[in-house]
């Protein structure tokens, strides 16, 4: 939206948060209602925000936000096929990879359905192939699967994979994605020649880390095989068949997607594969249909039922509203391990932006500092800066109501610790409550009154819950999806282009002109005083 429209709407917001500043959260859940006001169930899904400091006047006013955003308007020109990535002339159409029903999906006068099912349905057939031992590699069936990509083309599979680890029947997954040598050499470690099918997922099969890992990938199969027949051991993932088949990867083995499936919002594709080999293609089919379910919960509901439009708004009231600058995401449940750095990828590279889709800059801070690990690890590291220290973070729990494994009591001190978190954020403890507890122990009063100010929690600081069943595929589905839409609705807010990523570009650029200086201490020329020292001294490092 314009920024003049929307400094006037955050006027009206910091009216409100300033009204709510003299309100403690405990009596905003004075009212018996908060819980049942402040969350959305769908089905086995609740999404809760009661402990926020939201109350309905504010609410309300970030409703009218979104409408004077037109987020509505948005978000149908983006089901719609409409080339809203304005910055690279492109369509955003994630939401087509996992849509099953047989309306058309269109773009530029052609719907990409059939193109779509095409490849999902050679994508289950080379994954029935290589579980079931048909699809045969030197050494006959495939044990080991190795996805080598980086960005959207590692985070989401290798997230997934993690995550759905209990649903994993297939051969062996691993990642490599980092061009430090150690990744691929760890991970060769591991695997036999003869019965390892690589995957080289990349979007534009032109990424330096990844072509780099595919090149050593390659020469250290053909090194140890008959290089004739090593060809059989590569599969890609890529828009550019050119570069797949410049790279010797048979079309049969190399499985397309699209340019309006960005990087980030790609794990639905063929980018998905090495999932779908580990899970199957039936597991992997719920994954997509978790996403639908929240694709058709996005467009349908109305603004305030709407969990990745309210996601987004609590996101916009934090970040513009209460100058929150980063969000932490803090998953009680141990194979969402790597969900924050994928949800990094998503929410920063999406929009860190600066400047506007009309090219002025932007007035408002943009995405949030996204960052985080699984509880309860997080509570024996940096929690006490989340309670206690000088910077509110907003964080977001997610917790399964039923485990995977059936052990002890673990999941129940799990739960119980996740729902203690969000409690203590939000209640906190006055100095009285910090000195009549310790008064309470027989400390004496000098003693009392040197200790409470430490034991003080100022509470009041916000948290949003996600409560789910299960973490099975389509609970994983609705998951990403929430957050992806959530992500979309604030990149219409600020008015920025959430699907280009031109910030990662000048390093890229910048890295291509130094390595002949890396590997050569004659060739540096050019560079600033600290480039210079610092090339100067890796080379007398390494002698
Ligand atoms: O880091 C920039 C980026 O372009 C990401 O957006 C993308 O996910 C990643 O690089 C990998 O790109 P590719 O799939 O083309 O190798």
């Amino acid at each position: 939206m314009a920024s003049s429209a929307l400094k006037a709407h955050l006027k009206t917001l910091k009216a409100h948060r300033n009204r709510l500043k003299r309100k403690h959260m405990r009596e905003l859940f004075e009212d018996a209602g908060r819980f049942a006001g402040y969350s959305i169930c769908m089905e086995d899904f609740l999404f809760d925000y009661s402990k926020t400091r939201l109350d309905e006047k504010a609410r309300d006013a970030l409703i009218e936000l979104a409408k004077s955003a037109r987020v509505e308007r948005g978000r149908e020109q983006m089901f719609a096929g409409r080339k809203i990535n304005e910055t690279e002339g492109r369509a955003v159409l994630h939401t087509a990879l996992r849509h099953s029903s047989d309306n058309p999906v269109m773009v530029d006068g052609e719907d990409v359905m059939p193109k779509v099912r095409a490849v999902l349905a050679r994508m289950r057939a080379f994954a029935d192939d290589v579980r079931s031992g048909a699809y045969k590699v030197t050494g006959g069936k495939v044990t080991d699967v190795v996805n080598i990509g980086i960005g959207g083309s590692d985070l989401g599979p290798a997230m997934a994979a993690l995550a759905l680890s209990p649903f994993h029947d297939g051969p062996a997954t691993h990642f490599v994605s980092n061009v430090d040598g150690a990744d691929l050499h760890d991970t060769l470690k591991k695997v036999k020649p003869e019965t390892t099918l690589f995957i080289i997922a990349s979007k534009t099969f032109t990424t330096q880390e990844t072509m780099r890992n595919a090149l050593s990938a390659q020469k250290w199969t053909q090194d140890q095989l008959d290089s004739k027949k090593s060809g059989i051991h590569f599969a890609a993932l890529s828009t550019n068949l050119e570069r797949t088949r410049e790279f010797g990867i048979d079309d049969d083995r190399t499985f397309g997607f699209w340019d309006w499936v960005g990087g980030r919002y790609s794990v639905w594709s063929a980018i998905g594969l090495s999932v779908m080999i580990a899970i199957g293609p039936n597991h992997f089919a719920d994954f997509l249909s978790g996403a639908e379910e929240i694709d058709t919960h996005f467009r349908d509901a109305p603004l305030a039922e709407n969990i990745p439009v309210m996601m987004a708004l609590l996101g916009i009231w934090h970040r513009n509203v209460w100058g929150f600058a980063s969000h932490a995401v803090l998953p009680y449940d141990n194979r969402l391990a790597r969900f924050p750095a994928y949800l990094q990828q998503l929410e920063m590279e999406s929009n860190g932006k600066h400047v506007m889709m009309n090219g002025k800059e932007v007035t408002e801070d943009t995405g949030a500092i996204v960052w985080g690990e699984p509880g309860t690890n997080g509570q024996h590291a940096f929690y006490q800066l989340i309670h206690q220290g000088t910077s509110v973070i907003p964080c977001d729990f997610l917790l399964a109501a039923k485990p995977q494994e059936q052990m002890a009591d673990h999941h129940a001190l799990l739960a119980a610790n996740c729902l203690a978190q969000s409690e203590a954020l939000m209640v906190g403890k006055t100095l009285e409550e910090a000195t009549a507890e310790l008064k309470a122990k027989g400390m004496d009063k000098a003693e009392v009154k040197r200790l409470a100010p430490h034991k003080v929690f100022e509470g009041n600081r916000p948290s949003c819950m996600f409560l789910y069943r299960e973490l099975d595929p389509k609970t994983l589905g609705k998951l990403i999806a929430l957050y992806e839409h959530k992500v979309f609705v604030q990149g219409v807010i600020w008015g920025i282009n959430s699907f280009d990523q031109w910030g990662v570009e000048l390093g890229k650029v910048l890295a291509g002109e130094l390595i002949p200086m890396v590997k050569d201490a004659d060739a540096i020329n050019g560079k600033d005083a600290s480039t210079e020292g610092l090339l100067k001294t890796f080379h007398a490092l390494r002698g």
